[in-house]
């Protein structure tokens, strides 16, 4: 698939967008831009040709120790809250869904995550249904104690992405 992974910008035409969630077209239709000029969220879009294919947000956040796992925050200095960076929406065009795009937008992720100079301990994401968080399952993402919202320790992540070929 001939397709880029860059940040959002005013040149890219979003009016087209749609992946069968009327509340995320809408976010991205119209919010997103508001958000990122906010710095409330940064935005990456897949564009296939000029077209966006799908796109991503990133914020950073804080999750409770007391929601990870004890096996997991045992390793970890005794801090109330750790610091995290929150996937806030992802979604793929209908156009484009099932042809392994939203694995790649993951995978984008957590690549531009583990480059970033700021340090996080774990991804987190707050699926919008059951659908979505069966998504992030099937991507090694875990359930925190927290109904909605699953996360990835930033540990775990380079390891899957250490089996993969480098993209884009
Ligand atoms: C959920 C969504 C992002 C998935 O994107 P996609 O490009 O269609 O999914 P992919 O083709 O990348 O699927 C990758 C893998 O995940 C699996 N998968 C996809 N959706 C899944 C689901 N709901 N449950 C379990 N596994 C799923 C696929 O079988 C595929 O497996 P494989 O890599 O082993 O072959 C997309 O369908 C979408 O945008 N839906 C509407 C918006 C939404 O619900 N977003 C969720 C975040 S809030």
């Amino acid at each position: 698939m001939n397709l880029s992974v860059v940040a959002l910008d005013e040149r890219i035409d979003r009016r087209g967008f749609a992946c069968g969630e009327e509340a995320l077209d809408r976010y991205f239709r119209e919010c997103v831009s508001q958000d990122m000029a906010r710095r409330i969220a940064s935005c990456f879009v897949a564009l296939r040709e000029a077209a966006v294919a799908g796109f991503y947000t990133l914020s950073s956040a804080g999750v409770l120790a007391t929601e990870l796992p004890e096996a997991i925050t045992r390793r970890l200095p005794r801090y109330p809250t750790l610091p995290a960076i929150r996937i806030g929406r992802l979604a793929v065009d209908t156009k484009f869904q099932g042809q392994g795009l939203g694995g790649i937008l993951l995978a984008d992720a957590m690549r531009r995550v583990l480059r970033a100079e700021v340090a996080g301990f774990t991804l987190i994401v707050d699926s919008k249904n059951e659908r979505a968080a069966a998504f992030y399952e099937h991507h090694g993402f875990l359930r925190l104690g927290r109904p909605g919202t699953l996360f990835m320790p930033l540990a775990s992540a380079a390891k899957a992405l250490a089996s993969l070929p480098e993209f884009p």
